[in-house]
């Protein structure tokens, strides 16, 4: 069966440290038609912008082809055909899938159907390896080294998938969380659980200000609207956290803050003209991590 990137924890800190060697390269070098000839199919159950764009775009500048979709209700999903059947057919037009769904565990099932290797680009609240990389290679951008930080992870912890993958990769580099978030979003206990068995500390509080000034990375993210069943527990939450420049004056100097992006009002457009607003370049560091990955999963060589 080939190599998929399902969970972050597919790829051991030794690929995961490959993968972000190789992107290094690719932010050097953005065109290198090193795929010409292959395909890529890509599956968006789910909106996406930053996703769906710089894996295509990744795909175009390596010299393969795209195929695929962004909307689900123009493919014979909309007649009931199972996601099982879509998998099977896509997987025997290209090399590769990149795959989109709200259902946790989806992308698990699409890759032990599938005889190429698939991509999660996130499935609901649980998982975004690639979005992780990403963030990997921007804290080593912005930090020179993983090891030893202090990732402080802001907002919406119980369906953020984005930091649910990236706790898990940071395991491997000895670091110390700090959680801020309402009692309503706070991290599920399964990843505090993992944390614990690796012996990683981490602190629960649910204010912004109070370590505000005493992390390397502060990592932001938007309260995920899609994933609430009852909308008035939404209402109760989604404006809890807004960052602005005038509570920056005390943060350590080589601070950064990061988005996975979309924002909706946890940052303040006055942050974005700070030194320490880094989520644009971020989200540029997405085409060069996923080239990466690409190139990667089709056991392409980027060193040779
Ligand atoms: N960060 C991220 O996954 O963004 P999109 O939803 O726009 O792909």
């Amino acid at each position: 069966m080939s190599k998929s990137l399902i969970s972050i924890r597919d790829f051991s800190k030794e690929e995961i440290l490959h993968v972000l060697e190789a992107a290094k390269g690719f932010e050097q070098d953005r065109s290198r038609k090193i795929l010409d000839g292959k395909v890529v199919g890509s599956l968006f159950f789910e909106p996406s912008t930053r996703t769906r764009l710089s894996f295509e775009t990744a795909v175009n500048r390596l010299g393969a082809r795209v195929i695929g979709f962004s909307d689900a209700s123009n493919t014979s999903v909309s007649k009931g055909e199972t996601l099982k059947d879509t998998i099977k057919m896509v997987s025997n037009y290209v090399d590769l899938i990149v795959m989109r769904h709200p259902l946790e565990g989806s992308s698990r099932y699409a890759s032990e159907v599938s005889p190429v290797p698939v991509v999660n680009a996130g499935d609901g609240a649980n998982q975004h390896p690639s979005q992780t990389l990403l963030d990997l290679y921007t804290i080593m951008q912005t930090q020179g080294r993983l090891d030893g930080l202090t990732i402080n992870m802001v907002g919406d912890l119980k369906y953020g998938r984005t930091t649910h993958s990236l706790l898990q990769a940071m395991s491997h580099f000895n670091p110390t969380f700090i959680f801020t978030s309402p009692e309503e979003l706070k991290m599920p206990s399964e990843y505090k659980d993992f944390l614990d068995r690796k012996g990683i500390r981490y602190i629960e509080t649910d204010s912004l200000e109070e370590h505000l000034n005493n992390c390397d990375i502060l990592y932001m993210t938007r309260v995920q609207q899609e994933r609430f069943t009852d909308p008035m527990e939404y209402e109760k939450v989604k404006d809890v956290y807004r960052l602005s420049a005038s509570m920056l004056g005390g943060v350590k100097p080589n601070m950064k803050i990061l988005h996975p992006l979309p924002r909706v009002g946890e940052i303040d457009q006055d942050v974005d003209d700070t030194p320490y607003a880094y989520y644009f370049k971020q989200a540029e560091n997405g085409l060069y991590v996923r080239m990466a990955i690409i190139s990667y999963l089709l056991e392409y060589d980027t060193n040779r």
